[in-house]
């Protein structure tokens, strides 16, 4: 058995014992699991990722709960040890959860939650943040400026992109896509060319009104088209930004051949999972291509990057911050929290996932139900919108 971790204990007495592996920011999360009788034990143990001996140490012999975090491996170990433990629930502080085992938490009648709808604008305006700092070179920039070798304004300084009129290609346009591709339409009146299984119709109509709206200020409309191929979006944008789920689809969708046919001047920002891109072949392109430019938030094999990427200056590279703003990360927390403290007070599961608004309004008490359980079908708990109790 691992040695013991060190933690923080809330509300000494409570008699549910839910276990947090990592501090989480804010407050409300802790109030949410307090107000309904759990002693909460968070982990406090300066490593950054624990294994899953820690973790089985943490759950110990008694533990009802358990609030994780998408670098742990939650399989068959961790929920066996949790359901002999006496659990019922474990959530994930993040919308993803190809880090949990759902068919093993199912296995032991463990609702597995995750944290929905509050990391959309977040993540869409990283992505952004990469796409503005690798076309205007704003980090090159400013390691020239911390380095002193500035002696004075030149014609020819740090000359990069323009992105008013260019066009932005999406691949991926769900949630992340379309907020995305609505910030480069509104900020730079940039044309959006998409590829997704699916048609995105919001999107199409976004874009349109916004195209009219723009005649009537006598400013060129802007406009949409959905491509066919991944190729299409390649050949034709000027900004390519990467927003699908990781899959068997889509791992490696960026390849050499891909590269390739892409513009000289091109770029090219992921913030959706690193092997959506072949990093290797990355490093060689833009090796060969000094004016392509990346923005990169994920990278294929977390914390490290591929040999050479980091000595690029045609790379932005930021350590998986998409999700780092303090009002996503606070709900994240919070809606895990509830999520755990709803299926122990044997609350229902909220019936909408895609709007999770109520439980984030800390003027009024959250819906006694939980906010998403991914596995609620598949042990068949019931829905409802907790309007008979409050958390
Ligand atoms: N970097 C971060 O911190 C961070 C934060 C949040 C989400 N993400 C990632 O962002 C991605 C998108 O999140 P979302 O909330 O917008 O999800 P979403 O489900 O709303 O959108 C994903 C889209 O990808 C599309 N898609 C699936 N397979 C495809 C394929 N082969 N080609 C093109 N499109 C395809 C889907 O049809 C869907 O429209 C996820 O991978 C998620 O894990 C990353």
């Amino acid at each position: 058995m691992a040695r013991k971790l060190a933690v923080q204990v809330y509300n000494a007495g409570g008699h549910l014992r839910v276990v947090s592996t990592k501090p989480m920011p804010g407050n409300q999360w802790i109030q949410a699991l307090t107000s309904v009788g759990c002693r909460v034990e968070v982990c406090v143990e300066n490593k950054t990722i624990l294994s899953v001996d820690d973790i089985l140490s943490l759950i110990g012999t008694k533990c009802d709960g358990v609030i994780g975090q998408l670098t742990e491996d939650w399989g068959d170990v961790l929920f066996a040890a949790l359901k002999k433990a006496g659990g019922h629930a474990y959530s994930n502080m993040a919308v993803g959860y190809n880090n949990v085992d759902v068919e093993a938490a199912t296995r032991h009648g463990i609702a597995v939650g995750n944290t929905p709808g509050v990391l959309t604008e977040t993540t869409a305006e990283l992505a952004a943040a990469l796409t503005l700092s690798a076309a205007r070179r704003v980090v090159e920039a400013d390691d020239f400026m911390r380095a002193g070798k500035y002696e004075g304004w030149l014609p020819t300084l740090f000359v990069g992109n323009l992105l008013k009129g260019q066009t932005v290609g999406i691949i991926g346009a769900g949630r992340i896509g379309t907020a995305y591709a609505r910030m480069m339409v509104e900020g730079f009146k940039m044309n959006v060319i998409y590829y997704d299984l699916y048609q995105s119709t919001r999107l199409e109509k976004f874009v349109t009104a916004y195209g009219e709206f723009l005649k009537t200020q006598g400013e060129a409309p802007v406009h949409w088209r959905r491509a066919s191929s991944p190729e299409d979006v390649l050949r034709e944008a000027d900004v390519i930004s990467l927003h699908p789920v990781l899959d068997k689809t889509t791992y490696h969708l960026i390849n050499k051949d891909r590269l390739a046919l892409m513009k000289k001047e091109a770029v090219l920002v992921n913030a959706s999972r690193g092997p959506v891109i072949d990093e290797v072949a990355l490093v060689e392109h833009l090796k060969a291509n000094p004016m392509f430019r990346v923005g990169l938030d994920v990278f294929e094999d977390e914390p490290y990057m591929k040999p050479g990427l980091g000595d690029l200056p045609n790379a932005v590279v930021v350590p998986h911050i998409a999700s780092a703003s303090k009002w996503t990360r606070e709900g994240m927390a919070t809606l895990a929290a509830q999520n755990v403290a709803a299926k122990l007070k044997g609350y229902p599961v909220w019936p909408n996932s895609n709007n999770i608004e109520p439980f984030l309004d800390e003027s009024k008490p959250a819906p006694a139900a939980a906010p998403s359980i991914v596995n609620a079908k598949a042990l068949g708990l019931p829905t409802g919108d907790g309007s008979k109790s409050r958390l």
